[in-house]
């Protein structure tokens, strides 16, 4: 009997080939799934990369309150037209600190995973107060107010709005799923949010616990710790921490 007239059986008979295409899905599927559970981490580890400081998750707060994910992705996929673009395709470590992932699924404006150091701290002022003032064609809402927002004088995220006072409270929960914020990082999390905005203070402390590579200075040129000092800190670190002139993956070493 050939192999086509064999396979006929199964085809003509509902109940075995119920019971070999649920033997085949059986062992696909533990053929993926099994080798997962034997492996300690799915993401491999890469130089340079460290949980956000408090400014910038603060920032990170402030950019998921906005819904900014809602127009930009953070997800260069390795494709020429996409590296071309954007630079190297993101990594899996790269969003490896992010509670929520912010990958997303709509790209209105650009992918921002690599926006940090592209552009000037006050094109990012203008271009938050106006977006059409500095690309006249754009559609992106303006979010002004964001450099009225104190997060060094506001009451706090009780009453509903977000202050230097939470970060340590936002550290802690990000500790428990996962980012590996030291007890010391978390005690320090208040000083090490005003040290970052203020280049004439003390800020060796910020750069023991959380590198050399730290952006120090006043995001938005004015006096106070405002959010969008916060969201520009975040954004002028996005795809900047790890080194890819140095960079060889796992696979290649
Ligand atoms: C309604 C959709 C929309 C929302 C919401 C939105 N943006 Fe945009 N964004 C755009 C568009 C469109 C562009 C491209 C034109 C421009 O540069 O303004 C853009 C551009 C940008 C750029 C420049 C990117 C580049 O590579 O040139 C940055 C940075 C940016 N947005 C940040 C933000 C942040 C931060 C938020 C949230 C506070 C936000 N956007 C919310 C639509 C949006």
């Amino acid at each position: 009997m050939s192999i086509l007239k064999k396979h006929a059986i199964l085809e003509k008979n509902v109940t075995l080939l119920a019971v070999f295409a649920f033997l085949v899905v059986t062992i696909g599927g533990l053929v993926q799934i099994v080798p997962l559970f034997y492996l300690e981490n799915t993401i491999e580890d890469v130089e340079g990369m460290r949980p956000y400081t408090p400014l910038e998750l603060a920032g990170r707060e402030v950019y998921l309150r906005e819904g900014c994910y809602v127009c930009h992705s953070q997800m260069i996929r390795p494709m020429r037209d996409e590296v071309e673009r954007y630079g190297h395709y993101s990594l899996a470590a790269e969003s490896r600190y992010d509670h929520p992932f912010q990958w997303g699924s709509k790209r209105t404006g650009p992918d921002l995973a690599r926006v940090g150091d592209r552009y000037s701290d006050e094109w990012h002022v203008d271009h938050l107060r106006n977006p059409q003032s500095v690309v006249p064609v754009s559609v992106m809402p303006k979010y002004g107010y964001l450099e009225k927002r104190m997060l060094d004088e506001n009451a706090g995220l009780a009453s509903g709005m977000l202050a230097a006072a939470d970060i340590g409270d936002i550290m802690k929960t990000n500790k428990l799923i996962g980012v590996p914020y030291t007890d010391e990082m978390i005690e320090n999390a208040e000083s090490d949010f005003m040290a970052q905005i203020d280049p004439d203070g003390d800020y060796d402390g910020l750069l023991e616990r959380y590198g050399e590579s730290i952006n120090i200075r006043n995001f938005d040129g004015q006096p106070g710790i405002s959010e969008a000092d916060a969201l520009i800190a975040y954004l002028q670190m996005l795809g900047t921490l790890v080194d890819f002139s140095t960079f060889t993956p796992d696979a290649h070493r």
